[in-house]
């Protein structure tokens, strides 16, 4: 891992791999490369931008010339492919962006892969990273096994199809010409940059400016969610000693159904306010500031079509061939990114563009939707 193309790296999940690699891999040359297509800013890499190891190219995975001038001019040897179109609402609304980066943009740079690495032979070794999700597997039953590698994939939302359908391609350039690809098929990330249009930030910001903390259907539905910075040791430790050519599930053991995630994070907001009047004064028209609880904000809304019921993931591969263990508990997870919101509200109002505004007014309705973020 000398030189490493991280794809969407200005993204959530890409952010924090990007932060994760400058900690602990001073000597890599890295290169980001991101169509900025939400928000439309780098706030995500703010605190590593100057960083003389990086440098970030504004473009899209589509462009397979790009690409192949990125591998060559700065000596490639690994990609980390994170880019994607990711919002599971979103892509109900209009399939057609999913259908052309997922698919169309994971086939363009594996082509680009496949002419610079193997029949220009820039380097001597080469990894393809696949970062994709555990969507893929469809929906679990209140009594099924968790999904393992070998589960057969059954997507069910234009997201989760269009990510089966990039894993097939990734699979098929490793069996067909040779590339050395590995693919790491994740449960629900949460942590720093998550863009609070996914339930566990938006519903922080909901919580601290009073406003409905939207739960779709019953709430019954059960996500198995991992900590960023574990999804970022997971992907380190593939790259490191994964064996081209497989599979990994990684997560962390922490089913949760909605309505219990949200009362968790309502509780943890109930606790900050009760210790903190700063908090009480700067964000007046949250329940708890007036010593009620801000599970009180929580409101069902119609379901999601086709809402997979339940995820969990067996993760006993990564953990017996590689050692991969989740650090961070469920809980104390919730809490470190609560007070990260806290800390970082620069962060959250630059993102909340008014796209961002139109999306959730769009989608929610005027209800549950946002007048203000401030
Ligand atoms: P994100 O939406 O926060 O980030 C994706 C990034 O990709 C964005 O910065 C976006 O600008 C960029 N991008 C989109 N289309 C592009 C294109 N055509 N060319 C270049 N860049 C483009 O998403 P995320 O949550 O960080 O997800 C990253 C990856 O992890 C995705 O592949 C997703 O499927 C996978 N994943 C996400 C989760 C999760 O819980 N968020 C779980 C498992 C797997
Ligand atoms: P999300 O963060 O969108 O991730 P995914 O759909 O990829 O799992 O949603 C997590 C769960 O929360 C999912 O079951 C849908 C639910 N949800 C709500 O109940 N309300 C919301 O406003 C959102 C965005 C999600």
């Amino acid at each position: 891992m000398h030189g490493i193309l991280i794809t969407g790296g200005a993204g959530f999940i890409g952010a924090n791999f990007v932060h994760h690699c400058i900690e602990h891999y001073a000597e890599a040359r890295l290169v980001v490369l991101d169509a900025l297509t939400y928000a439309g800013k780098l706030e995500n890499l703010h605190a590593v931008e100057a960083q003389p190891a990086l440098r970030f190219v504004h473009g899209n995975i589509t462009e397979q010339s790009l690409v192949e001038r990125i591998l060559r001019d700065e000596k490639i040897d690994t990609i980390v492919h994170f880019a994607a179109e990711s919002h599971v609402d979103r892509s109900i609304h209009g399939p057609d962006e999913f259908i052309n980066t997922n698919i169309v943009g994971t086939h363009s740079l594996l082509k680009a892969a496949r002419k610079v690495w193997l029949d220009e032979r820039t380097v001597d070794q080469h990894r393809f990273h696949h970062v994709s999700t555990d969507e893929v597997y469809g929906s679990l039953g209140p009594d099924d096994p968790p999904f393992h590698e070998r589960t057969p994939y059954s997507p069910n939302s234009p997201y989760s199809a269009s990510k089966a359908a990039s894993d097939h391609l990734v699979r098929a350039y490793s069996h067909t010409y040779g590339l050395e690809v590995t693919t790491s098929n994740c449960s629900n990330n949460y942590g720093p940059y998550h863009l609070p249009e996914k339930l566990i930030p938006l519903v922080i910001m909901n919580i601290l400016h009073g406003r409905p903390l939207p739960i779709y259907g019953d709430g019954r539905n059960i996500r198995d969610w991992l900590h960023v910075s574990d999804h970022c040791r997971g992907i380190e430790l593939i790259l490191l000693k994964g064996v081209p050519g497989e599979s990994y599930n990684i997560g962390g053991s922490s089913e949760c159904e909605n309505h219990e995630l949200v009362q968790l994070l309502c509780a943890i907001a109930d606790e900050a306010f009760s210790e903190d009047p700063e908090l009480r004064l700067k964000y007046s028209h949250c329940p708890a500031a007036r010593g009620a609880s801000a599970a009180s904000l929580i409101t069902f809304v119609p379901d999601r079509p086709g809402h997979d019921r339940r995820y969990a993931i067996d993760c006993s591969k990564i953990t017996s061939e590689l050692g991969f263990q989740a650090l961070m508990p469920l809980e104390i997870g919730l809490r470190a990114t609560f007070n990260w919101y806290l800390r970082n509200d620069w962060w959250w109002q630059s993102v909340m563009d008014r796209s961002y505004q139109e999306w959730i007014r769009g989608h929610y309705g005027a209800g549950v939707g946002c007048n203000s973020v401030t």
